[in-house]
């Protein structure tokens, strides 16, 4: 068997990275990824049509992105898949396994990973989209590595942050509503959290104002580093795996959506830190 953290999966030159989300929230953790391995070339997919992932049924879910990863696959020749939606990781990563020739990290046990290196009390808050928090994939992964999760659902955060009020007093307002209701939930069932897990990819663009809700001494920790870790980690093998902040590498990045090119090349470079640049409209069927 081969050991993922030392042995690369792909061959090292000029090999491509599928990086898959509902919408262009994944382009953290396609940021994320270009920091570790600027010299890969990055394929992104956002399903916008069919954005929001997170209200849907797992077999909905499983279906739209298992269409947009084979995309990746057979037309982008992705080589390795990077799950950025985690609603699409915590329902749908088995079903995308089974229907690709390459291998496929999402963000849910890199996500529970980093809440296990952050967490000293061991019980920790998750936030997510609805189809996540009923799948309990957080909370599972967080079980498996000792921690006591508590999750909640933040179902109004994802249209927000589309609309770009991510400094905005209607969101900050959203966000003290949720994580009190969430916090008030930990005390009465005897949890003492000191960290909160940003599991969905809109969510690290309110950082400032989670930062600003949570109680002090909480940390706040997203998936889409510890993701880009574990990615290069298995791609080049541990010792090559990090190559942080070159950010004088040109990096080869296409972008493709489903729909809504236009609000993708707008809001997309918040996302990625950087201008997405022209953004490639793809159909994929109904
Ligand atoms: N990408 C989704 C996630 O990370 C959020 C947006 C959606 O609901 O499709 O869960």
């Amino acid at each position: 068997m081969t050991d993922s953290l030392t042995e690369p999966l792909v061959s090292t030159s000029a090999r491509t990275i599928g990086v898959f989300d509902s919408g262009f929230g994944g382009l953290t953790v396609l940021r994320a990824l270009v920091d570790h391995m600027p010299r890969a070339r990055f394929a992104f997919i956002g399903d916008t049509a069919r954005l929001p992932y997170g209200s849907k049924s797992r077999r909905t879910i499983a279906r739209y992105a298992v269409e947009s990863t084979q995309f990746l696959v057979r037309e982008q020749g992705a080589e390795f898949l990077v799950i950025a939606c985690n609603t699409a990781s915590a329902l749908a990563l088995d079903a995308i396994q089974d229907a690709v020739p390459v291998p496929v990290l999402g963000v849910i046990e890199p996500g529970a990973e980093a809440a296990r290196a952050a967490s000293r009390s061991n019980d920790v808050l998750v936030i997510a989209t609805d189809a996540t928090v009923q799948s309990h994939a957080y909370q599972t992964a967080c079980n498996h590595r000792g921690l006591r999760a508590l999750e909640k659902a933040c179902p109004l955060l994802v249209p927000l942050v589309e609309e770009g009020w991510t400094n905005h007093p209607v969101t900050e307002q959203v966000i003290r509503i949720y994580l009190d209701e969430l916090n008030a939930t930990a005390a009465a069932e005897g949890l003492n959290p000191d960290t909160l897990v940003l599991g969905c990819t809109h969510y690290p663009l309110l950082r400032p104002l989670i930062e600003r809700a949570v109680p002090a001494g909480m940390r706040v920790i997203d998936s889409a580093e510890s993701a880009a870790a574990a990615a290069a980690a298995m791609i080049n093998g541990r010792a090559a795996a990090v190559e942080p902040g070159n950010r004088a590498v040109d990096t080869q990045i296409r972008c493709f959506a489903t729909d809504s090119v236009e609000k993708f090349e707008r809001l997309g470079s918040r996302f990625l830190g950087r201008p997405v640049g022209q953004v490639e409209l793809v159909d994929l069927g109904g």
